[in-house]
């Protein structure tokens, strides 16, 4: 076998492919079929409108070709309408938002757009894998956060946090602002669970924050919001220098996106909104089960579709998998800090959830 590059060899193990297979091959087993609440992937698919506006585009001979490089203005213009309405930012739709395909890409390309090799990155502890994927393909290292005295080139946020499921503290994107400003240094905010927050709680943009463009860039996913994860479409939104090495990126790296993929998203965008508060409001509800299923073990979730709890000292993931048939996500997959930590998924039906807190129950008496 041929030595690889350093920047593929130093990839980490997909966290999300490995525990895919581990769960694959536990099902396998003989017993109870598994019940999988380890995968955050969207049970609810966009509203009917949305889907129609796919298939009659994609019915159009006029489609086929390759699309604008760098996404059609309107959907840049609806996404725009969105932030000043919904989180109460103003962007200037042609300098301000890059539209990528899907977010997951976005995390990469702002390693790639910002740090040199060998820089340093600040990553959330425990915080969503496919960071660690970027420091490794842009040559930086990493370091977890721990506070706002560190000395670094790039630090990423995500708030609501996957897996954490805690929404942004007070004041902390004001610090991080800061901290950016004095250090010189580059923030990248991930808002993939943007309108997924509970209890009253608002979406909070670090966009809205004074300051926050000059420093950063916030990513938007049509995946969580809308049901739209398959479809691949997102937007880097927020400092226009960035934006535009993120698009100068992509027109190296890609051939646009399917255009009735993003007219789909003007009309997901534009069109009515009741499905984003229903879907919002259905997570919820489905917390409150979870929660109640928890009891009185340390949990948290304040937003996205996760419950991340403390294991009881006498069960462990496995111990789930395999005397309960339950899978949940491994707390150190996400770093560090979430050993002795699960995250568990409400993106899943409401019989199967109810089946795995059943499971999960049994394993905590
Ligand atoms: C925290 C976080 N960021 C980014 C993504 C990627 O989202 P997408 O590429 O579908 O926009 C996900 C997907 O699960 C996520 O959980």
């Amino acid at each position: 076998m041929r030595e690889p590059p350093e920047g593929i060899r130093r990839l980490p193990e997909q966290y999300f492919t490995a525990l895919l297979a581990r769960v694959a091959a536990a099902a396998t087993a003989e017993g109870e079929p598994l019940i999988d609440l380890g995968r955050g992937n969207p049970e609810i698919g966009p509203p009917e409108h949305v889907v129609r506006a796919l298939t009659e585009a994609a019915s159009r001979p006029d489609v086929h070709g390759y699309a604008p490089f760098a996404g059609l203005a309107v959907l840049k213009e609806a996404v725009a309408v969105r932030y000043r309405d919904v989180y109460g930012v103003e962007l200037d739709p042609t300098r301000e938002i890059a539209v990528l395909p899907g977010t997951k890409t976005g995390l990469i390309e702002f390693a790639l757009c910002t740090v040199e090799s060998r820089g340093t990155i600040v990553l959330p502890d425990p915080g969503y894998p496919d960071y660690f994927s970027a420091v490794a393909l842009a040559g930086a290292t990493h370091a977890p956060f721990s506070g706002f005295d560190v000395r670094a080139d790039a630090m990423y946020l995500n708030f609501p946090s996957n897996p954490t499921a805690a929404t942004v503290p007070t004041g902390l994107f004001e610090e991080a602002v800061r901290w950016a400003e004095l250090s010189e240094a580059w923030i990248l905010h991930d808002f993939a669970y943007a309108d997924l927050v509970f209890d009253g709680r608002r979406p909070h943009s670090f966009l809205a924050v004074e300051g926050a463009r000059k420093v950063g860039i916030e990513l938007f996913s049509m995946s969580k919001s809308y049901g739209m994860a398959g479809w691949r479409l997102g937007f880097a939104l927020g400092n226009a220098e960035l934006v535009h090495r993120i698009e100068v990126l992509q027109d190296h790296l890609f051939a646009g996106i399917f255009r009735p993929v993003q007219e789909a998203g003007v009309a997901a965008l534009t069109g009515p909104q009741d499905s984003v508060e229903k879907r919002r409001a259905t997570y919820e509800r489905r917390r409150a089960r979870a929660l109640a299923a928890l009891g009185e073990i340390e949990a948290c979730s304040e937003g996205t579709f996760f419950v991340w709890f403390r294991l009881p000292t006498e069960v462990t993931v496995e111990s789930l998998l395999v005397e309960h048939r339950l899978a949940v996500a491994p707390g150190e997959g996400f770093g560090a800090r979430g050993e002795g930590w699960a995250r568990l998924s409400l993106a899943v039906s409401d019989e199967t959830l109810d089946l795995g807190l059943e499971r999960l129950r049994a394993a905590f008496a």
